[in-house]
This record gives C-alpha cells, structure tokens and sequence, in this order.
C-alpha cells in the first residue's frame, strides 16, 4: 500500500516573491532576495520590473535588484504579465504613479480575468486606464494620484495591494477596507522597507509620498504549496510527513484551521519569525477525517487551498459545505467548476453551488484522465486525489505546475513510498 513519508521543503512563497521584487525595486539602493521563487509567475513580474529600467540578478541563492526608488523608466516595449493576476494587479498600483503610458498584457486566461476591480479605485485616486471590457489589454496614464479611502466589495490582497502600491505616490494617507481581512504580506513588506503603514484589522492606510529603504528579505515555504502535501498525507493512510520552514503567516493558515477541523492530526514546530513574517515545520499524520463548513469569513484565509480541501472532503465523512468562494470562478480557470467536473470524472459526489461546493463523503476514487484547464492548482490537486484512486490518472497539461512550483513532481515522486 502506498503511504507519504519524509522530511520535505516546498517552493518559496509567490505572494511574497512578487511583493519583494516590487518593492525593492521601488525602493533606494540595493536589496538581497534569498530563496525567492523561481517560477513562471515571479519571472514574469521580474521581466515586467526590468523593461522599467529596474537591474535585476538572478543568481542562484539570491536575487539582487537595485532599486530606483518610486519613479522607474518608461517601457520600450508592451509589459507581459504571463499568466499571473498578481503581477497585473499590483504592478497596476506602482503604474498609476508613473508618469507615462504602460500597456500591459497577459496569456489567455489572465486575458479572461477582471481587471475593473483595479481601475475604479486608481481612476478615483487620478490616473487614467484603458481596458479591453474590464480585461486586458490594460494602458495605464499615471501621475498626480490623490488619495481615497477605498470601501472595497470584495476582499481581496491583489487589489488591496494595488491601492496601497498607489498610495505611496499621493499625498498624505490612502485607505483600503474590505469585507473580510485578506492576506497582509504588503504591509508587512511595506513596514520592512520603511513606509509608514497603519492596520486596523481589515482596514489598511499607508502614507504616500514614501521614501522606501533597501532591505534584503528572506522568502518562506509557500503553504499554499504545502497544503497539497499536507492533504496528501492527511488522507493516504499510514502517512507522515514533515515540511520545514514554512509560512504560517495567520491570514495564510485557513487550512491548518480546516483539516484541525476535520480531525487530522497535524502539529507545527520550530515556529520562527523571519523579516516580520512567521515561519515553521509542519508535521502531519494520516487520520480518519470528517466533513466539516466552511463559510465566507473564512475563505481569504484559504482561498487557493480550496481545490485541494475539496479533494479532502471526498474522503471525509460527512457533508462537506463550503460557501461564500465565488472569487475562486475568476481565478486561472473557474475553479469551482473545474475541481467539480474533474473530481466527478474520479467518482466523487461534488454539487456546484453558485458561491461553494458540497461534498459528500467518503467516496473510494477511481483513476481517470482528467484535465488541468493549464490551472497550475486544479493540476496539483488532481494529482493528490490520484494517490487515493484505484488506477491511473492522467492529467492534462500537467506541465503548468511551474507556474507556483516546479519542483512539484519531483517531490510528489519522493515521498510516495
Ligand atoms: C494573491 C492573492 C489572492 C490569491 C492569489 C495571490 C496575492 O488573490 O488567490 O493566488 O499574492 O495577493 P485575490 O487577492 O485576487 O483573492
């Protein structure tokens, strides 16, 4: 019988990856990057960074970017943000300061994904946009921002970080409120660097005009990526597995939360903080797992770990309800509906809701070939409900884990004993 044992790393956290290199390049003098993450995603925020004039050294255990401070050069050339949200998103704040036009586009699915969420709030605060319907293409006119406070619908770091990117170019102090608190890595950063930054739970101010300082930062385990590990060990049995050195930042750790939740047995050690972040080993061991809710306060904290939490739930007992998740039908793919058409392939007894997923569980699953829709977190999560499936699986386009984490098959291949 197959079982998941060992003593693991994951890949660096992309939230973090992209925020570092964007800050520092904003930023007077040097910063050092250790362990950044090299993926797709990050690169194209990088390649975006240096067609503003912005050097930048990938060496292998650092990235070294000399920032310009706020003001970067105009482009030559369109920016390409790939398939990656975040790079549109939060480059969009720092472009809303600029005072020249940028154009930025992005692959087909980034092409399919809102962007007016970014306009209103940096049209209110003076720059001028250009959107293709709400999509990309996007052209950006900055310069002369004001600053608002922003009463946002949606909770959202993406945008979050777009308005409080814009504010370091107002004057005196921009504000950003949302529903429910979203992760807070840009705070954290912008503190690091700093900017005079100011939280109140779900509310975020920051005070523009900020002169940034250089500041090198070291780059945790992203636990998003952890969380498919963590999952797999959860409910292959017989299973134990350490993963070291990983963000435990507390907007991060809905999943920890969840599976605590839903009876597995899982501990976290070592706890560190590192540049303002905090970081440790998580160990988990197989367990019999029971359904359990999960509702809309609750989904910022977990919000990219819901494919693989649904994947839980299909060997759970109970009824697994989740709602208030509509944000995850505009991620790289409608990932409601493409972990439910997929899991169903398998055998699972999954209903789309609107907003969530209901899940009924126990199911033993059965190998299929099922498709990744070029979802880098649709593709890992199959692969973990494929490690309790009677018989092959096969994934299409399996390949798009690069874009948040190439080491994935390598690892997956060694600890599966
Ligand atoms: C991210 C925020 C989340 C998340 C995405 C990364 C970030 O998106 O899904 O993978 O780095 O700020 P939203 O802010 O759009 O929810």
């Amino acid at each position: 019988m197959l079982k998941i044992t060992g003593e693991i790393e994951v890949s660096p956290d992309k939230s973090i990856s992209h925020r570092a290199l964007m800050i520092s390049a904003i930023s007077e003098g040097t910063s050092r990057i250790k362990n950044f993450l090299n993926a797709d995603d990050c690169i194209s925020t990088m390649n975006c960074l240096k067609n503003l004039g912005i050097d930048i050294t990938n060496k292998k255990d650092e990235v070294i970017v000399r920032g310009k401070g706020l003001k970067l050069q105009e482009p030559k050339k369109v920016l390409d943000a790939g398939n990656s949200g975040t790079t549109v998103r939060l480059l969009s704040g720092i472009l809303a300061g600029q005072e020249f036009i940028t154009k930025i586009t992005g692959d087909e699915s980034l092409s399919r994904r809102p962007m007016k969420r970014i306009v209103e709030p940096l049209e209110r605060m003076g720059a001028n946009i250009n959107t293709n319907n709400g999509c990309l293409p996007i052209e950006i006119k900055g310069g002369n921002l004001k600053p608002i406070n922003y009463e946002s619908k949606i909770s959202s770091a993406q945008l979050k970080s777009c308005v409080l990117l814009a504010g370091l170019y107002a004057d005196n102090i921009t504000g950003f409120t949302e529903p429910e608190k979203s992760r807070d890595h840009t705070e954290r950063m912008l503190k690091n660097f700093g900017a005079e930054v100011f939280v109140n739970w779900n509310t975020v101010s920051v005070r523009g005009k900020a002169k940034l300082r250089a500041t090198d930062v070291f780059v945790p385990g992203d636990i998003s990526s952890a969380a498919f590990f963590i999952v797999a060990a959860a409910i292959v049995k017989n299973s134990k597995l350490k993963i070291k050195n990983v963000g435990i930042n507390s907007t991060r750790v809905g999943i920890v939360d969840v599976l605590r939740r839903m009876g597995s047995h899982l501990s976290i050690e070592n706890k560190k903080e590192v540049g303002n972040e905090p970081m440790g080993d998580i160990i988990i061991e197989s367990s019999d797992l029971i359904s359990t809710e999960i509702k809309k306060e609750e989904i910022p904290f977990l919000i990219d770990e819901i494919p693989v939490i649904a994947v839980a739930a299909t060997q759970s007992n109970g009824i697994t309800k989740i709602t208030g998740a509509k944000e995850l039908r505009v991620k790289e793919t409608d990932r409601l509906s493409a972990i439910s058409t997929e899991l169903k392939k398998m055998g699972a007894d999954i209903t789309e809701l609107e907003d969530g997923l209901i899940i009924k569980g126990p199911t033993k699953l059965k190998g299929a070939t099922v498709n990744s829709y070029k979802d880098h977190r649709i593709a890992m999560s199959l692969a973990i409900a494929s490690l309790v499936a009677e018989g092959n699986t096969e994934i299409i386009d399996k390949e798009c884990v690069n874009i948040s984490f190439p080491e994935f098959w390598n690892i997956l291949g060694k600890i599966t004993k």
